[in-house]
């Protein structure tokens, strides 16, 4: 390959980055936005800037927010559809194949395209006119590997190219995909591969401008060996069926790259309702559809608060129990955790959570990954609100109670050096790979409730609606909802939320004190029961727990003094068999607590749930409370030697640096 021009167009993109991403840049941002790391308790002159709402633009453009999680270039090339057309190689793990991407030339001086890649092969780029056909070769170049954005990859853009065939092959460690051994998978007989691509792992199954600030269509073919299936978050070709060698889907909404989802395996299908349906393995598929029954009820009441449900077909992918998130929004198809399966539906807020993100999230999208409680904080509001309206005001009040101590307990365990994370939009160009903690999810969703406290339900309802009427298919940021909110719902209705209000809840870092929680008197009956219980004044066989719900025994558990005394512990464990608990919400939230007071006897049946369940949620904390201990360091060192093959690579890359930063 001659170097030379592919030199020149990175020199020249170097410079343009630069006047993106450069000091001065930040300045003006610093200037226009809210999202600024200052401390919550001083008010230094920029934190006014929530009080400007005039200067904050209403299209907010990547020159004042950029994705700092992207190489690519939205003010050069946009990608507006493309096509995948990938061999699915399980003896090698690989996807193998082209990614073919129509592009929109932002930007008419621009020569250089940048895409994001992480560990692919680049066997050929090629370039076409729009609309033609005729691909001829062109220059490219792969930037060396950054651990956390992977390598950018550099193609000389002809004047008249549009068009861009990229030949490649996946790592077998790809970071977004997991491939799976039959003996990983119920039915044992055959192998499983799924993705993952949130937050950054498109990039790692395809060459892709992989930011949320860009959306696009798509079409694909994946080749798959005799018998599997393969399903993904799209629209599947009427002729897809098993025994088929290629299945066929397109996407005809555009979507940011970090929902594109592939899974393959034995899978079979079972109807819910007239739009809903789960997808499993053959032994999974009865149970998974009765536990998710509601989801075309959800589907329904969510319609009636925030609009159109507007991608089709709602499917639920179940998973083989390494998948490492509770669940995954993945447009048309969401993907979810077997420990959901509860078998009472005691855990299907996480249905009603990502189903909820086919309004925020899929249909109204964060940017960047700043944004990202424009994402988590509207879902798990949303979430609440489908709870209440399928299941009945006084679930919703359990589940807000989970969330708000869930909520406690995170800011609770911030170190003084963490104490950014306490923000609802933390500037991550200053901060690497932190991810997951409850303030996006339940303080982003408690100032949501705050809106609904101050300006009453129906208005703050007919204000979201409008939001996704306006912004459907687009990606947002914060100073634009602040903006919006600032011409909308405050001028409407003055004197309910000033400037001082949105500083506490977007920059502030902990919870404001004002903060208006949710109640509920079942959870404070609970609260009543567990003090007398803890003061010695209510024996253990005298508490009454026999009505209780799922959401009221993790309530009693999360919020326990600890350490406890060990007998207590055990007295409470032999009658409610706690250590045994099959549902795996009550089981970490008790090893939690037993770990916190030192409780013998623990590890046969810690070492079981952490060698069968890879859901970060559920793990990470364990191994970190764990950590704590110098026996329990040696005994989470053993058991994640074992567990840690089985884990999928995002799980591995977080508990690697888990048990690295631990001594
Ligand atoms: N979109 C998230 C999962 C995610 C977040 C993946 C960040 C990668 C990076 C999903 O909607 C989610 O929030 N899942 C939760 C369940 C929810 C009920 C809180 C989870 O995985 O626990
Ligand atoms: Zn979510």
């Amino acid at each position: 390959m001659e170097q030379p021009e592919v030199s020149r167009v990175r020199r020249l993109s170097r410079v343009r980055n630069h006047a993106i991403r450069g000091p001065l840049a930040m300045v003006a941002l610093a200037l226009v936005t809210v999202g600024c790391q200052s401390n919550p308790q001083s008010t230094p002159p920029e934190r006014a800037a929530v009080s400007l709402p005039a200067s904050v633009p209403l299209v907010t453009t990547p020159h004042n927010w950029p994705d700092t999680k992207s190489y690519a270039d939205p003010l050069s090339f946009v990608t507006r559809s493309f096509d995948l057309d990938l061999d699915v190689d399980f003896k090698n793990s690989q996807l193998r194949g082209s990614a073919t991407l129509e592009l929109d030339r932002v930007d008419p001086s621009a020569r250089e395209l940048v895409l994001d890649t992480r560990d692919l092969q680049i066997d050929s780029v090629k370039t076409a006119p729009a609309g033609g056909d005729k691909f001829r070769p062109t220059r490219f170049a792969l930037d060396s590997r950054d651990d956390e954005l992977g390598s950018a990859l550099r193609i000389a853009m002809p004047r008249d190219a549009a068009r861009v065939r990229i030949v490649y092959a996946t790592s077998p460690q790809a970071s977004g995909l997991q491939w799976l051994q039959p003996s990983q998978t119920a039915g044992k007989q055959s192998p499983f591969l799924f993705s993952q691509a949130q937050a950054l792992h498109a990039r790692s199954m395809a060459p892709l401008q992989d930011t949320p600030t860009i959306r696009a269509t798509y079409t694909a073919t994946l080749r798959v060996p005799d018998g599997l299936v393969a399903v993904m978050a799209a629209e599947g070709d009427a002729a897809n069926r098993r025994g088929q060698a290629a299945f066929h889907f397109r996407m005809p909404q555009p979507i940011p790259s970090y929902l594109l989802a592939l899974a393959v395996g034995d899978l079979e299908f079972r109807a819910i309702g007239p739009r809903t349906g789960v997808w499993a393995e053959p032994s999974k598929v009865e149970a998974a559809a009765k536990e998710f029954e509601d989801a075309e009820a959800m589907l329904t009441k969510t319609e009636a608060l925030y609009g159109p449900y507007r991608w089709g077909r709602y499917d639920v992918l179940v998973l083989p129990p390494s998948f490492p998130f509770g669940g995954m929004e993945n447009p048309r198809l969401t993907f979810m955790t077997p420990t959901v399966i509860a078998g009472d539906k005691s855990l299907v807020s996480v249905l009603a959570h990502e189903l909820a993100h086919s309004w925020s999230g899929n249909l109204v999208t964060n940017a960047t990954w700043r944004d990202g409680w424009l994402n988590e904080g509207f879902t798990t509001y949303f979430e609440r609100r489908i709870m209440e309206a399928v299941y009945g005001e006084e679930r919703a009040r359990l589940e807000w109670g989970v969330g708000q101590q869930d909520l406690r307990m995170a800011l609770a365990e911030l170190k003084p050096e963490e104490a950014w994370q306490g923000a609802l939009a933390p500037d991550l160009s200053l901060h690497k790979g932190e991810d997951g903690s409850a303030v996006a999810y339940e303080k982003g969703a408690l100032f949501l409730y705050q809106l609904e406290r101050r300006f009453g339900r129906p208005q703050l309802d007919a204000f979201l609606q409008g939001w996704f009427d306006r912004h459907a298919f687009t990606s947002v940021t914060t100073p634009q909802f602040v903006a919006e909110l600032q011409d909308g719902l405050m001028k409407q209705y003055p004197g309910k939320i000033d400037a001082t209000f949105l500083a506490n809840w977007i920059d502030g870092t902990g919870l404001p004190p004002d903060a208006e929680l949710v109640q509920s008197d079942t959870l404070a009956r609970v609260d009543a029961q567990r003090m007398r219980w803890e003061q010695g004044s209510l024996a253990t066989d005298a508490l009454q727990t026999s009505g209780w719900t799922v959401q009221e025994w993790l309530h009693f558990l999360n919020r326990a003094t600890r350490p406890q005394p060990v007998a207590r512990l055990q007295e409470l464990d032999r009658h409610y068999q706690l250590t045994a608990s099959r549902n795996a919400e009550i089981a970490h939230a008790w090893f939690r607590l037993a770990l916190a007071s030192g409780y013998p006897g623990l590890e046969p049946a810690l070492e079981s749930y952490l060698m069968s369940i890879g859901r970060l949620k559920l793990i990470v904390p364990l191994y970190d409370d764990l950590l704590n201990t110098p026996q329990g360091a040696v005994f989470a060192r053993r058991v994640y030697a074992q567990a840690r093959p089985g884990y999928h690579a995002i799980a591995q890359r977080r508990l690697d640096r888990l048990m690295q930063a631990t001594p």
